[in-house]
This record gives structure tokens, sequence and C-alpha cells, in this order.
């Protein structure tokens, strides 16, 4: 069964669950100026961000204040390339909302001392205090952020080897497999946890098993979402294809 505190929200399709999440997120963002978020890439929420560049440009809703950490970044890519996370937080969110550069944190994928900064980064998490506003998206295989199935609970920022599955998911993106990087930095789970709410968001049957597990299976850190039926504050929105195995 699913803890009482996981709140489930399901939607028809991609389009609505990317509002849905947009109301909360801008609702957010108008009760408290100065909140921090956390951020997510991949193909999940690119609707979210869209919805929240037309109502900042209709609305005005002010970004100078808030600040962003984001969950991960590939490692051995330049910041520059059209496929690190940094290029697609910058070309599909920061560049349209007027939020100041120095707000924005992504773990650096190009340093030669990867343990340096993966402490320099959960330093930056802690110091802008709890995060107000974790978005997720979810693996098929049920990661969290670049959490990879076996992925412990407790864990802080780290660096991780992407599961083959992982790496095939996001060949999209790349001219071929071979250009996929083999491991990313990503927030650990114990890291994600500390958020004051977490809001997941997932589209399509290929995230139906991992979605299953996330609300009715046992909390395992082979399914590293499982987690979230601990936290206090969680709401899933799904939309009908992803919550098809849970009906
Ligand atoms: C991305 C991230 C990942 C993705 C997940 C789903 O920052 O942390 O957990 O959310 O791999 O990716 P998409 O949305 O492309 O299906």
């Amino acid at each position: 069964m699913p803890q009482d505190n996981m709140k489930i929200i399901v939607v028809e399709d991609y389009n609505e669950m990317s509002r849905k999440a947009a109301e909360i997120l801008i609702k957010k963002v108008q009760e408290k100026q100065n909140a921090v978020l956390g951020l997510a890439t991949g193909s999940t929420p690119v609707g979210l961000y869209e919805e929240l560049i037309k109502d900042h440009q209709t609305t005005g809703t002010s970004y100078k204040d808030i600040h962003t950490v984001n969950l991960d970044e590939y490692i051995g890519l330049p910041k520059e390339d059209k496929n690190s996370y940094y290029t697609f937080m910058c070309e599909h969110l920061f560049n349209h909302i007027g939020i100041p550069a120095e707000h924005t944190h992504i773990p650096n994928g190009e340093t030669k001392d990867f343990l340096e900064e993966c402490d320099r980064y959960e330093n930056i998490i802690e110091s802008l205090g709890q995060v107000d506003l974790q978005i997720l998206g979810i693996g098929s295989n049920g990661h969290i952020g670049f959490n990879e199935p076996g992925s412990s609970f407790t864990g802080k920022t780290h660096i991780i080897d992407l599961k083959e599955s992982t790496r095939q998911a996001n060949a999209r993106f790349f001219e071929s497999i071979d250009e996929v990087p083999k491991q990313a930095i990503t927030m650990g789970v114990g890291t994600i946890m500390k958020s004051k709410e977490i809001l997941l968001l997932a589209s399509g049957t290929a995230k139906a098993e991992a979605i299953h597990g996330t609300i009715h299976g046992e909390i395992t850190e082979e399914l590293p979402a499982s987690i979230l039926q601990t936290h206090p504050n969680v709401t899933l929105i799904v939309d009908k294809d992803a919550y098809s195995l849970c009906e």
C-alpha cells in the first residue's frame, strides 16, 4: 500500500502532467520568492520548463531571488557540449526566466578532482538550506537523479557508474551509444530526501513498472525511488500510461 503521505495525481497525458507540475512550482515561487528549487533534466521536465517560461513571459513571475540546484551532470562532457546538463538547463530554462546565473548550480563534470567536486556540491546545497521543492523524473529502472539500483539510501553527492540500460535510454540525444558518458556526478538519495517537498513526474508506459514499484513495492535500494514512500511531503504526477500497472 502507498503511504498516506504520498499524494498521487493521475493525469491524461504529458501535457497535463507538465501544466499541473508548473502550477505547483509557480505557486511555490510566488509564495516564497527566495525559494531553493531542485531541478532535473531529461525529457520529462521539458514541458514543465516550457510552461514556466510561458508564465514568466505572460504574468511576470520573478526568479531573480530564486536559487536552483540540479540533480546531476555527466562526467567528461565539456560544459558547452550540447549534451551537457549545463547546456540543457540554459537552453530549456535559465536563459528565459531572468534568473541570475550565479544562483544556478549544477555539478561540474569537467573537474580533475571528483571527490572534491562532490564535497563542494554537497556544501553548496547545505549552504542554501533545505531545498524547498525538488523536481524528479524517474528512470525505467527506478533511478532518481542518477542513483542507479543499489545506490545507498543515505548517499550524498557522489560519482556513479551509469547502468547500460540508462546509457541506452539516453543514447537518443547522442550521435551514437559510444558517445554517452559512462559516469555522472549525482546528488545522493540521502541529499534528495532532505528536500522539504518532492514532486516526481512520470509519463509513458516505459515508466509504468518503476511507478508501480515506487508506489506499491517493497522499499529497497534496488528500486531507489521506493524510498519516497517514507518522505513526509511527496507528490507524484503521473499520466495514465505511467500509472497503467497501478490500476
Ligand atoms: C535527470 C535525472 C534522471 C531522469 C531520468 C528520466 O536529471 O536525474 O533521473 O529524470 O533518467 O529521464 P527522462 O525524463 O529523459 O525519461
